[in-house]
């Protein structure tokens, strides 16, 4: 079933080699087609993160190689303007939020079990940024195994993943010291978080914020060579997981998690969304930028400097 207007090409951004930002194109490129299971959206917002400009450099190609033409973008707010045959859980015309491949683009396909009704006071530009943070919070903190009244080290805890595990981990009850640059301290402590600033002399700060209640574990999202001080912090690997760091990680024993479920998708995006609707959501969103100005979203992020998450408008 289908929106009789969706065109059969529309524009997209993609790559066709690895390399610097200019090799973003932004050309008409066929509209996907839903399969069993999956909804074409079109697209209102395509959020960027990290991984979308790690993958286009090429520096990733060992154990996530592209296939060329590749769309970047793995989340989007948009309407639902198509349907695979088995699809019942949304009607065209729906707006929704979620996971997606190929998001920088007027039309990506999504999984529909994996997508949340966009609620209608929700921005479009804030909805598009949460999928990817929403399940790695919800996906980095369930390894952890928090109990209310532990206390948590965030390494990050101002960046987009961060932001959203330092609320969700307060709302369990989870003490939360935070770490980010200056420019966020106020910000973390807004958030229920106890901020101290990354960089030299972390771990000290860290144990002088935690007053002499132990640190239970560490959710690692940001930031070199912290994960040995980091098992020594909570006195064992088994309690610390890292986003960010995979070959750090592995000869210190610590979990590396990456790839969610739709279980964890699902979860982060209700959590979320739930935040949102009892008013407490904070979500920031760094810029948002028209579809074409795709190359200068990926040199913004890859620079960092800048706190919220940079959205893409097509
Ligand atoms: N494995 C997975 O499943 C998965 C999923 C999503 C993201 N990721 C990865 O996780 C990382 C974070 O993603 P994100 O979307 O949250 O990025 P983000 O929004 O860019 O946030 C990164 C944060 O880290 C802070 N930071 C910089 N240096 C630091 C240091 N030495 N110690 C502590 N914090 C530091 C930055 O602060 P400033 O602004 O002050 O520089 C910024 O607030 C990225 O590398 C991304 O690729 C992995």
């Amino acid at each position: 079933m289908s929106d009789p207007t969706v065109p059969s090409e529309a524009k997209a951004v993609s790559f066709a080699a690895y390399g610097d930002p200019e090799e973003l194109r932004f050309t008409d490129l066929a509209v996907p087609r839903p399969g069993p299971g999956q909804v074409l959206l079109r697209v209102a917002g395509a959020g960027v993160n990290a991984l979308d400009w790690k993958l286009r450099s090429g520096m990733l190609q060992g154990v996530f190689p592209v296939t060329f033409p590749y769309v970047p973008g793995f989340e989007a707010a948009g309407t639902v303007v198509a349907k695979g045959p088995d699809v019942e859980s949304w009607q065209l015309g729906d707006e929704v939020v979620g996971l997606t491949s190929a998001a920088y683009a007027e039309y990506a396909v999504a999984e529909a079990a994996t997508l949340a009704a966009r609620p209608a006071d929700l921005p479009v530009e804030t909805a598009a940024g949460l999928p990817v943070a929403a399940e790695t919070a919800v996906r980095g903190l369930g390894l952890l195994d928090l109990k209310p009244g532990e206390t948590l080290l965030i390494h990050g805890a101002a960046g987009a993943v961060g932001t959203l595990a330092v609320q969700f981990a307060v709302e369990d009850g989870v003490r939360v010291i935070g770490t980010a640059g200056e420019r966020d301290q106020e910000a973390l402590r807004e958030l229920g978080a106890i901020p101290v600033r990354y960089g030299d002399g972390v771990f000290d700060r860290a144990r002088e914020a935690a007053a002499g209640e132990p640190v239970a574990a560490v959710l690692h999202t940001s930031g070199d060579g912290l994960l040995a001080d980091s098992v020594a912090l909570v006195g064992g690997p088994e309690r610390v997981v890292t986003i960010a760091a995979a070959q750090e990680s592995g000869p210190l024993g610590v979990t590396f998690t990456s790839g969610g479920s739709t279980d964890t998708a699902v979860a982060g995006l209700a959590r979320a969304l739930a935040l949102h609707a009892a008013g407490t959501l904070s979500a920031p969103v760094r810029t948002t930028l028209p579809l074409a100005e795709a190359p200068t979203a990926h040199r913004l992020s890859e620079q960092g400097g800048g706190r919220g998450k940079i959205v893409l408008l097509p």
